[in-house]
């Protein structure tokens, strides 16, 4: 018979397996409840969207959108793509929805998915925690958002290991007039300037300030300044921002050159880095986008938001040992079927009043092979449970660690559990 080759997964596309996933899902619910603490309520939108809508919102010539969607054509021939980030959807639903009239204070978390080169940090399926607020002009919002960041990865307990760069890229408007100065400059250094700017100064000449390249960047450094071209209400709202920071005592770098790789930000951009982990460092990121909702068809409407990278977030968190999993405080062993019933009876008490793990062996097997198990499964634990117990209404009770064996009634054992510091 030939051997039946396994289905591989796709590249970049992870299996978070335990413990890893269990970290995962308590990072997610650490920063649901941030976040819902601070009035953002959570949404569920589509993974798939129209193409148009991401063209039209992130920008054609943006590398999101000229290189890394996943585009398919669906069997009525229209062509769809798999969500590359969130805002451009929570816009989309601002608008169908008819949600405009009020202001709104939301989050998205799901899978974002980019044909990207795979590496540490970087998948081509990932998730995200989109968070975004309709409604909002003043200079206080931009700082909120920030803000929540910065209290978030204080929870986590790893705020020292991250820099805040902050910066404004004005108006659209202004960027325009900006961005023709730069293009004129940058011509007439092209000799200077690599493969990669030359084909930008044609399509996204902003992003070239975003160059790692020490030749292109010292380029840069006598090239004309977006500050320049900025109108009084554009510096009036950076220098709010910057002062509502100040006061909230959250550091960051004034980083001129961010512009950030998606085109419908203006005013603040913002992104949070570390170092601690390689090359892919930006565990968060976002800003103001006061046009976009006028750009998707609906009324003019300010908007601001930024997204959580949550698998680096993770990777960091992970570093730090600050997220453990809850380890499983009992583990239930049944000797004979007639305990099994009464043995997952009084797991499912014990789970509701302790309001801990409480694990039941389903399995009819000799005392030694359920032992081995309650071992394996990290149990501080072993209760038993057989006919002697049965007889008297009482349960064996042994500490796993220190392997002293006691007995109990309920009531004792719901006692003796409640005191146990669990880790
Ligand atoms: P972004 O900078 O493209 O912004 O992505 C935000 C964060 O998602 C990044 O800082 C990074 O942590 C994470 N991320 C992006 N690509 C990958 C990847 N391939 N693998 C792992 N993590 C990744 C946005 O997506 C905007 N929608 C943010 C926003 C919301 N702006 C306003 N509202």
């Amino acid at each position: 018979m030939s051997k039946i080759e396994p289905i591989q997964s796709l590249r970049g596309m992870r299996n978070i397996l335990p413990p890893e996933s269990s970290k995962l899902f308590i990072l997610k619910q650490i920063i649901a409840e941030t976040l819902q603490q601070f009035g953002y309520q959570p949404w569920e939108i589509p993974v798939l969207e129209k193409t148009a809508l991401f063209k039209r919102s992130i920008g054609e010539e943006t590398d999101v959108v000229s290189k890394e969607m996943y585009t398919f054509n669906d069997r009525n021939d229209e062509s769809i793509t798999l969500r590359p980030e969130a805002t451009a959807g929570v816009v989309r639903t601002m608008i169908e929805e008819g949600l405009l009239q009020q202001p709104q204070r939301l989050y998205v978390e799901g899978p974002m998915f980019r044909y990207e080169r795979p590496q540490k940090g970087r998948y081509r399926q990932f998730t995200q925690i989109s968070v975004e607020a309709f409604g909002f002009d003043d200079p206080a919002l931009d700082a909120e958002l920030i803000f929540i960041g910065a209290k978030l990865f204080e929870r986590l307990g790893f705020l020292d290991q991250v820099q805040l760069e902050y910066n404004t890229i004005g108006t659209l408007e202004e960027r325009r007039e900006y961005q023709k100065a730069l293009v004129i400059y940058l011509r007439q250094h092209i000799e200077s300037l690599d493969e990669d700017s030359v084909r930008r100064l044609e399509t996204n000449p902003l992003r070239i300030l975003d160059s790692k390249n020490p030749q292109v960047q010292k380029v840069l450094d006598d090239a004309p300044v977006l500050d320049d071209f900025l109108g009084e209400a554009s510096q009036e709202h950076f220098s709010r921002v910057c002062a509502l920071l100040d006061e909230l005592g959250i550091a960051y770098q004034r980083n001129k050159r961010l512009v950030r790789g998606l085109d419908y930000y203006n005013h603040s951009v913002f992104e949070w880095t570390t170092d601690a982990l390689g090359a892919q460092g930006t565990i968060c990121a976002g800003g103001r986008y006061d046009a976009l909702v006028e750009q998707l068809g609906g009324k003019p409407t300010p908007a601001a938001g930024f997204a959580f990278g949550i698998d680096r977030i993770l990777l960091l968190a992970e570093q730090q040992g600050q997220i453990k999993p809850e380890s499983v405080l009992a583990y239930g062993i049944a000797l004979g079927v007639e305990q099994q019933a009464p043995m997952m009876d009084l797991c499912a008490r014990l789970r509701q009043q302790l309001n801990m793990k409480v694990v039941f062996h389903p399995q009819n097997q000799s005392m030694k092979a359920q032992m081995k198990k309650a071992d394996q499964s990290g149990a501080i634990f072993a209760m038993i449970m057989g006919d002697g117990e049965r007889a008297e209404g009482v349960v064996t009770l042994k500490n796993l660690r220190t392997g002293e064996q006691t007995q109990h009634s309920e009531a004792g054992l719901v006692e003796v559990l409640q005191g146990v510091e669990n880790d």
